[in-house]
């Protein structure tokens, strides 16, 4: 029997959408679903001034239809150099919407990130006092620390004693992979929130390792044990309104996760909210998609949700979804969730498959 579930439009509070041709061919995925997406300012080199920020919304602009209503907000990259002076200025002047903080190594294209965050108290407390959200990636890269503890240390060492330093400061622990992360944005007052991906609502670590490695499972931080699943899952679906959507969807070409050294990131954007209704139908939570998807984040960032919905439908047929897109002379695997998913949107744009490669690939 087909469902069909009407809810305001999403947006992505956490989204790569790089530069150039992987630029073009992934935006319009997360134009035709989402209204607004902040937008990671990882480039090589990275987005870190107010200038290159409105000179790459631009560009994210010029990769879509002009008919396109989907509004990039932007982040700046911190470094241990950053001025608090445009950062505070591109902020009041409405130009961006978060710093993003990426200790050091911590992920793909963070060499140029923090290398101590006391390097950068002055322009957090700067932050603190406009009201500015900081999003961290919120994982230690001591070498010492093993990687699945990663997000429980960096609470410890680094966000516990930042919170306690500048209360004021409002915080987002992007990407949220642990209980401890859940129980401590909890434990925490509304200046702290927490962004949650479609995938780590999917995935365990064994889905990642058991069987052969997965490569298009790998994305940082790593997928954890199904205890922080569950953890992850009950959070979402809780209908606090900390815990919001960021898909994190990271597009990188096939051949470079497919490799020995393959890079960290899920190219997630066609298919959240599809993935997103499959989880919230499952914990029996489908009325509480709408804060979740479509209403939290927004008001986290002092906005309002959209006043246009999107319609989801649920058929009996299990969804295809298309595995490849094509930028220029790459190709980037979409997300293939473990699961069947019976969930799509239901597209009003026209704009969407473009780019999609309905073909199976044998690699
Ligand atoms: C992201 C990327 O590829 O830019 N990768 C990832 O695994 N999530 C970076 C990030 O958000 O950590
Ligand atoms: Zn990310």
């Amino acid at each position: 029997m087909t469902k069909r579930l009407e809810i305001k439009r999403p947006d992505d509070w956490h989204l790569h959408l790089r530069d150039g041709d992987v630029l073009a061919a992934v935006a319009p995925h997360s134009a035709r679903d989402f209204g607004r997406a902040l937008i990671m300012p990882n480039l090589v080199p990275p987005v870190v001034t107010v200038k290159e920020a409105v000179a790459y919304k631009r560009r994210i602009k010029d990769a879509l239809p002009p008919e396109s209503a989907f509004s990039p907000r932007m982040t700046l990259y911190l470094t241990d150099t950053s001025s608090a002076d445009d950062i505070a200025a591109g902020f009041t002047d409405g130009l961006i919407t978060a710093v993003k903080l990426y200790p050091a190594g911590a992920t793909t294209n963070s060499h140029s990130g923090v290398t101590d965050i006391s390097r950068v108290e002055t322009v957090l407390e700067r932050m603190a006092e406009i009201g500015m959200p900081l999003c961290v990636h919120g994982e230690v890269t001591d070498p010492a620390v093993d990687i699945f503890d990663r997000e429980a240390v960096f609470i410890e060492r680094v966000l516990a004693p930042l919170r306690s330093r500048l209360p004021e400061l409002r915080v987002v622990m992007e990407h949220v992979t642990t209980s401890d992360g859940v129980d401590f944005v909890s434990s925490q007052d509304r200046n702290v929130a927490a962004s949650i991906t479609p995938h780590h609502l999917m995935l365990n670590r064994n889905a990642l390792l058991v069987g052969g490695i997965r490569p298009h499972f790998f994305c940082l931080p790593v997928v954890k044990r199904e205890v922080h699943r569950q953890a992850l899952r009950k959070a979402a679906t809780s209908g606090d309104s900390r815990f919001f959507l960021g898909t994190d969807s990271a597009p990188h070409a096939v051949e470079a996760k497919e490799c020995a050294c393959g890079c960290a990131g899920i190219f997630c954007a066609p298919n959240a909210i599809a993935c997103c209704a499959h989880v919230f139908e499952q914990e029996g939570r489908l009325e509480r998609l709408e804060g979740f998807v479509s209403v939290f984040g927004a008001s986290f960032y002092g906005e309002q949700p959209a006043d246009e919905t999107i319609v989801l439908e649920r058929g009996d047929e299990q969804c295809d979804f298309a595995e490849l897109v094509v930028a220029g002379t790459q190709a980037i695997r979409l997300f293939d969730p473990p699961e069947q998913i019976h969930w799509r949107v239901l597209d009003g744009s026209g704009f969407f498959d473009a780019t999609l490669v309905p073909e199976r690939r044998i690699i």
